[in-house]
């Protein structure tokens, strides 16, 4: 697929970086392969304003037709990035290329969506949320969002993890492929890369460290885990409720 044609079908939806096979999210490698191509053909252009950048990887522009709110202060979305009717983005922001916000999202200050990261529908990303990008290597998953999740402000989610439908994660937590997810409601350690299960509410923990650092045991430290303290019921759901009319 050539780069040009890749980046007209991201920017419409009509193809996507990740797609979910059978209940798996997949890395589309022929996808990705075309983003880095658009990134080693670009080259540096000066844009309005001020600003230099890869030619072929300006800053996107909508029109009302579009029914996304880029509210003004200093957020952009790139080029090749899908971002669909209904999706917020309130200043400063970022959606990187290859990116896709489903309808409903909202995407709030100092959020990053980064490259090629997923993002279902009706998405809260709040305040100061990052969401790392992956375009290298190749074949690995980016990190994916899905349907109804709730990220709390702060919360930093990188290395392809995937957060399950409905899944509410508090604010500053941190989520990488190294840290480890203890689900206290079903009293076991999530496999690596094994998705945050569907409407699992996860908190920040501690953890003793291991028996390889004897020292670092000694001295009583612990090392950063992520819990599931429960399963999304009623309480959660008003805890999080949000004004329909800011919409
Ligand atoms: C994560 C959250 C939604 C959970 O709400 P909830 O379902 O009502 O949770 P509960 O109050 O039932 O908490 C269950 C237990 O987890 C603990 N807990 C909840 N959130 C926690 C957190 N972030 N860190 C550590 N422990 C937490 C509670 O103290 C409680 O412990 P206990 O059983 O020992 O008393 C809520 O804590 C939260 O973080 N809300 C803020 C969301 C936000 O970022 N808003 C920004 C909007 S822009």
């Amino acid at each position: 697929m050539q780069w040009q044609e890749a980046l007209d079908l991201l920017e419409k939806g009509m193809i996507r970086a990740a797609q979910k096979v059978d209940g798996k999210w997949v890395a589309q490698t022929e996808v990705k392969e075309a983003i880095l191509a658009a990134f080693k053909a670009g080259e540096l252009k000066e844009f309005a304003g001020g600003f230099v950048d890869k030619h072929n990887l300006p800053a996107r522009e909508f029109k009302v037709e579009d029914k996304v709110r880029l509210v003004p202060g200093g957020s952009s979305v790139r080029r090749g990035a899908y971002v669909a009717s209904g999706v917020i983005i309130m200043p400063p922001a970022y959606i990187n290329v290859g990116a896709y916000v489903d309808s409903g999202t909202m995407v709030d200050s100092h959020a990053l969506v980064g490259s090629c990261a997923q993002i279902g529908k009706n998405v809260h990303l709040s305040a100061g949320v990052q969401i790392g990008g992956v375009l290298e290597p190749i074949g690995q998953t980016p990190v994916v969002i899905e349907d109804n999740a709730f990220i709390g402000a702060g919360a930093v989610i990188v290395e392809g993890v995937q957060v399950s439908e409905g899944a509410v994660i508090a604010p500053g937590v941190v989520l990488s492929r190294s840290i480890p997810v203890y689900d206290c409601i079903y009293n076991r350690v999530l496999e690596i890369g094994e998705p945050i299960p569907p409407y699992a509410v996860v908190v920040t923990g501690n953890r003793p460290v291991s028996d390889r650092m004897m020292w670092a045991q000694e001295q009583g430290l612990t090392l950063r885990c992520a819990m599931i303290i429960k399963y999304k019921d009623a309480k959660t759901s008003a805890a999080l409720e949000l004004e329909s009319c800011l919409r």
